[in-house]
């Protein structure tokens, strides 16, 4: 009996489990108007934060703030050659821990959408195929060539299966959504041939024959065969279509902003236009949009593409590389996704149906004829003129290069170019005075000098030069090149007292040039791949003599056809000439010494538990080749960390064996014409558009994750390449340190009040909130405040014409030693200092 009963007990249990399992499988289709979601369309939002440009710990709090922010869906790339360093052996652990990403964004009620690739393009190294992949013989990368298939398939699959494995597609009760198989082919696709096509189908009938239960996109493939989903990437993409009337348009690629590379200036895209971008799509019968990135994070070791991808990828992203609010960046995009939101069912009841209001002038219609629901989008996409719009019976004031949407397509909820968020300045505030501590500072410095030249037992030689990537496989940024030439004196570059010029040509991407072992002169080239010259006069002894060049890369390519083949490194020539005469010898192709690598490499230096070390008075500074340790205590708080790395030439930095990437600060962005003061976010944006940071060091700043850190007792390993100063380097964190908002009486009721009926919409008028990010910050002082017509921006506002002369204690009464406060714009606060005239109010607030 009891063993029937237990029987029985164990059937309801696994019946019960059963559910359990399957009843939150969820159904993923789609349709020509949207993603059908267990049988509904949907309007989704969505956003990049690829998981290993930031850390376990911060991935909870990336998560939780993108879903406040208003994102459905969180889009990630998968990271080839972090999950298989070496063929057949994986690698899911930490940051390159895959599931766990997926579970958090699931946990968090987020759907997830997975960019397989496995090429991703990405600013990433390689664009992220493992190096071991190009020595496969006979492979050609990303066309229709069997040993690349063969690979891609494996990897391809092995992933899916883990997923699988895992329950987390939608299909078995998952977050994941959707899979991207290849990156943006249709754009490369000309430069491999006839071949292309067949490789895209095969490519699509591989993905498809996976059966994830979901479907599958290629993005920027206007032949992406059936059943993909053919997807658009660009700034804009409202002009997209898709392949097919039976598919959506879907938008897997709006970049927020742009990445940034050594020695160039620092893109930033104005929330305004992104906002418009965003609008105009899902007025012209867009359903999906990703921000390309919505955190972009840092490209920690040697993980960067390019050549020359900075070791940020901040990206000008809603969430900054630490994970802060970007403001007005995140706040504008979440009240412009409320509002859009707020038109989902009237958008997915119908096609757009949209009319001309004017020149430049469109308004869009979405009905859901049964229940008379209406929501509206009109749109200015003229750069210049504001215009007046009659629609519907009522008149609309609408911005150049803005959109309004109405929900109820009556009242305005949003409109793309008024900003009601709040704005914040975020800095990086030096800990070297702050700190009670002085063990959290950086000093004491001890040292290791790196050879010139050959060191290692491993060195080879060759007759000739070789290419570089070739022959390290990137297990090193470095190379050397060595020669020994015996001097005779009666050289032709030596007649007539002149003296010998160096010159070598590199593919890049810099090289430093070394002769009897001091250091002659570096060359560089730039993130758009040009050729390294370098032509340096030298010394050269009777007798024998030594030239070792440190060839280095920064970055392995990431996009174009055949970027896998750009090659780096001295191709050459290399050769002598004469400061005063064209005599040239030609030193390619004597037989050269190579070594992959610097001997500090070897040695695991960058763990800083070696003997060599050498501490005292003696410092070197300011010399190349120079390895640099400390120790420290972690600097107090949970302020996200960097270092400044002003001082420092170009090398990499380890915290506790972890590369916290390659930095790169004597690397100036040229100072001609590229930054403007102000960036007009009227009119076609493009990654020139903005710019700032022109003349100054593409990076300063270097984050370090406070996850990686122990309450004492790190230590901190800095290769230095060309000459630096590690007693100027200090630590710095990341900080809010003003809040603002400008608010005018007149704009359109802030979208969390949408919910109430309009007249006490109307009612309520504008209100102003602030509110210090950190839960121990307060609100310290009031810089600014007026209401009236005051002018500038965040940090830099000033008075109009216009200002009562209470705002500023009205302010510091309703704020002052509080963490957040509010108050009307209204003339019912301030009373009125310029009748008939419409008055903002502006401040600014300092937290501490
Ligand atoms: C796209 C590519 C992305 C990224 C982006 C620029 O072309 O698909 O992976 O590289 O450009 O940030």
């Amino acid at each position: 009996m009891a063993g029937n009963r237990g029987g029985v007990l164990a059937a309801v249990l696994a019946v019960v489990l059963l559910r359990c399992l399957t009843s939150f499988a969820v159904n993923v289709t789609y349709d020509h108007r949207a993603l059908v979601i267990d049988g509904s369309r949907r309007v989704l939002v969505s956003g990049s934060i690829h998981y290993p440009r930031s850390t376990p710990d911060m991935w909870p709090d990336l998560i939780q703030k993108s879903k406040d922010g208003g994102l459905d869906v969180i889009e990630t790339y998968v990271f080839w050659d972090l999950h298989e360093p070496t063929r057949n052996q994986f690698d899911f652990e930490g940051r390159k821990d895959l599931v766990k990403f997926v579970k958090l964004v699931g946990d968090a009620g987020l759907y997830v959408h997975l960019r397989i690739g496995p090429y991703v393009c990405a600013e990433w190294n390689y664009g992220g195929f493992p190096l071991w992949l190009h020595f496969i013989p006979g492979i050609e990368f990303r066309t229709d060539n069997e040993p690349f298939k063969v690979e891609m398939q494996r990897f391809t699959a092995f992933i899916v299966n883990m997923m699988k494995q895992e329950k987390l597609y939608a299909s078995q009760g998952g977050p994941i959504i959707l899979s991207q198989i290849e990156n943006e082919y249709g754009n490369v696709a000309s430069s491999y041939g006839p071949r292309a096509k067949s490789y895209i189908n095969w490519a699509a009938a591989m993905a498809t024959s996976l059966d994830t239960g979901v479907p599958w996109i290629m993005c920027q493939q206007a032949d992406a065969p059936d059943p993909i989903i053919n997807t658009c990437n660009g700034f804009y993409c409202d002009n997209f279509t898709p392949n097919s009337a039976k598919k959506p348009k879907m938008w897997t690629e709006n970049w927020s902003g742009w990445f940034s590379a050594f020695g160039g200036p620092v893109p930033y895209r104005p929330v305004e236009d992104v906002a418009f971008a965003v609008a105009r799509f899902y007025q012209r019968n867009g359903t999906f949009q990703n921000y390309y990135m919505y955190h972009g994070g840092t490209n920690f070791g040697r993980s960067s593409g390019g050549p020359f991808v900075s070791t940020s990828y901040d990206y000008d992203a809603p969430l900054d590389e630490y994970g802060l609010l970007r403001q007005p960046k995140y706040g504008h995009l979440k009240d412009l996704h409320k509002a859009i939101k707020l038109c989902e069912e009237a958008m997915v009841s119908s096609d757009a149906s949209t009319t001309s209001l004017g020149s430049n002038l469109e308004g869009t219609i979405y009905k859901k004829t049964e229940s008379g629901l209406c929501s509206a989008f009109l749109a200015n996409f003229g750069a210049v003129s504001d215009a007046t719009v009659n629609f519907n019976g009522n008149s609309y004031h609408l911005p150049a290069w803005s959109v309004s949407i109405l929900p109820d397509c009556k009242n305005v909820a949003f409109n793309t170019a008024k900003i009601n968020s709040v704005a914040t300045i975020s800095s990086f505030v030096s800990q070297s005075s702050k700190s009670d501590n002085s063990e959290a500072s950086l000093s004491d410095w001890s040292w290791i000098t790196e050879p010139v030249g050959i060191s290692s037992d491993n060195a080879f030689t060759r007759v000739g030069l070789v290419e570089q990537i070739n022959t390290t496989a990137d297990q090193s940024d470095y190379l050397w090149y060595s020669l020994s030439i015996d001097i005779k004196g009666d050289e032709p570059f030596l007649e007539n007292g002149s003296h010998a010029v160096l010159h070598v040509q590199s593919l890049g991407h810099a090289l430093h040039a070394f002769v009897n072992g001091i250091f002659s002169g570096s060359g560089r080239g730039n993130s758009g791949n040009s050729k390294v010259v370098l032509d340096v006069p030298i010394n050269l002894l009777p007798g024998a003599n030594k030239i070792d060049l440190l060839s280095l890369t920064v970055g392995l390519q990431n996009y174009g056809g055949h970027y896998d083949l750009r090659g780096a490194g001295v191709t050459g020539p290399v050769h002598l000439k004469s400061s005063n005469s064209s005599s040239i010898t030609d030193l390619s192709s004597q037989q050269w010494k190579y070594q992959i690598g610097l001997k500090g490499e070897e040695l695991s230096l960058s763990d800083g538990v070696s003997s060599l070390w050498t501490s005292g008075s003696s410092l070197p500074t300011n010399q190349p080749l120079i390895w640099y340790k400390t120790t420290f205590d972690a600097p107090e708080g949970d302020n996200p960390l960097a270092i400044d790395f002003t001082g420092m030439g170009k090398g990499e930095a380890w915290v506790n064996g972890e590369s916290i990437g390659r930095y790169w600060p004597a690397y100036t962005a040229s100072t001609t014409g590229a930054c403007t003061n102000s960036c007009n976010y009227k009119g076609h944006y493009d990654d020139r558009k903005c710019l700032k940071d022109c003349g100054k060091p593409s990076q300063t700043f270097y984050h370090v994750p406070r996850s990686w850190l122990k309450p004492s007792g790190n230590v901190l390993v800095l290769f230095e390449e060309t000459g630096g100063d590690p007693t100027r380097t200090s630590f710095a964190t990341r900080e809010v340190v003003s809040v603002c908002s400008r608010i005018s009486e007149s704009h359109p009721t802030p979208i969390d009040t949408w919910a109430i009926s309009s007249d006490a919409r109307k009612q309520a008028g504008p209100t102003m909130s602030l509110e210090c990010p950190h839960p121990d910050q307060l609100i310290s002082s009031i810089k600014f405040a007026s209401f009236g017509t005051p002018h500038g921006t965040c940090g830099s506002y000033s008075h109009g014409k216009c200002s009562s002369n209470n705002a500023l204690s009205i302010l510091q009464e309703a704020c002052l030693g509080s963490r957040s406060c509010s108050v009307g714009v209204s003339i019912s606060t301030f009373g009125d200092p310029c009748a008939g005239v419409t008055k903002s109010l502006a401040v600014e607030a300092s937290c501490t």
